[in-house]
């Protein structure tokens, strides 16, 4: 190796009790010392917030993955390669993996994907480019299909994976709605993102609204929330509805996890709610990238990234941020050098 190197990164110091809390965390550093070979040493420049970790921030192993206590957090990075042993990847090349919230990291290669700059700038390898645009491109595209003649309701709209969502959904025809927890936001989807209508579920009358702006019924429900938000859409899913299972944001800090109460509706109306996993996608990103990007150069979307400069010491304080709703598209911290 040419250089050491002292890491910095983010562990898990206490499992959350609700809300995670920027004392559930601690920063510790490492001195990287040695490169093995067909190993990488990719010095991080940009890391995603994702609002998913919070469900793996418990002490159970009722869920798929989990980290434990003294873990480094996870998380998804654009970084630069600066050293390497391995012959797949050289200095200077940019890369994307679920390498954690650290500064620095070594990795064999495995499950790292190269970023091509001519697509797209680093920072939307973590959004339009990343796992939220390429969730939003197939669970819309592929499985609720949105047409000229659709209602589509978007959940969770002004987040990384709604934002992209209601602009796709746009670009296929459908009327677009959309739901978030401020004023500014939903004013943000309408003139920024060319939603049709936005709702702010935080104010009492949020139903009344979506229901009649929702002229007739809604034929996709997209849902990244989950929560009472989801439940009483139910009552106005259209005639073979789709509720598409993204994410259940509002449940990820609950201890217990609590579903829809009118499920009865997909019942009346022959209704199927799906879920939803991008990783079952992997060999058709390259499709999905080579769109995305042409739409984005050809400004009929964009990718919205919601950067906030600083160390890594930085994420705890914007991972409440984004259970505070403050982020405008994919949160991402973009590092200091
Ligand atoms: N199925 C898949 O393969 C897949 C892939 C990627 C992501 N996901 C899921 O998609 C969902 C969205 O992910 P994202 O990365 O795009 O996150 P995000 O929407 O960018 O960020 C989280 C947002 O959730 C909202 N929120 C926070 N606390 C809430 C609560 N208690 N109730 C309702 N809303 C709350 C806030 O928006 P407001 O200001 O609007 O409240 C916040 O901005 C997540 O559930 C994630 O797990 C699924």
């Amino acid at each position: 190796m040419n250089n050491k190197y002292i890491n910095k990164k983010v562990i898990l110091s206490s499992y959350p009790v609700g809300l995670a809390k920027k004392n559930d965390f601690s920063v510790v550093t490492e001195e990287i010392d040695t490169l093995n070979d067909n190993e990488i040493l990719v010095k991080t420049k940009y890391i995603g917030i994702d609002a998913a970790l919070r469900l793996l921030l418990r002490d159970s192993d009722d869920f798929l993955f989990r980290v434990k206590k003294d873990d480094l957090i996870r998380g998804s990075i654009v970084g630069e390669v600066i050293e390497s042993k391995n012959p797949k990847f050289s200095d200077g090349e940019y890369v994307l993996g679920s390498l954690g919230v650290q500064k620095y990291c070594v990795s064999n290669g495995e499950g790292i994907e190269k970023c091509d700059l001519n697509l797209a700038n680093p920072e939307l390898w973590l959004s339009g480019m990343g796992l939220p645009g390429l969730t939003a491109y197939f669970s819309l595209l592929d499985v609720c299909k949105p047409s000229p003649d659709k209602n589509v309701l978007i959940i969770g709209a002004a987040g990384a994976v709604g934002s992209i969502a209601g602009q796709i959904a746009k670009l296929a025809g459908s009327k677009v709605i959309g739901t978030t927890s401020s004023d500014e936001k939903c004013k943000w989807l309408i003139e920024e993102l060319g939603y049709d209508h936005a709702i702010n579920y935080k104010n009492k009358d949020w139903f009344e609204e979506l229901s009649a702006v929702s002229d007739k019924r809604l034929d996709i429900i997209f849902d990244n929330t989950g929560g009472q938000v989801m439940d009483e859409s139910l009552k106005i899913i259209g005639m073979k509805g789709i509720v598409l299972l993204c994410g259940s944001t509002s449940q990820y800090s609950e201890n217990e996890i609590k579903g829809p109460n009118n499920y009865i509706w997909l019942g009346t109306m022959r209704a199927r709610l799906q879920g939803f996993v991008i990783f079952d996608y992997e060999d058709r990103y390259e499709e999905a990238r080579l769109n995305l990007s042409k739409w984005l150069n050809e400004k009929k979307i964009k990718m919205p990234t919601h950067l906030v400069e600083g160390d890594v010491d930085k994420f705890p304080e914007i991972f409440e941020d984004l259970y505070k709703g403050k982020n405008y598209g994919k949160f991402v911290l973009k590092l200091n050098d």
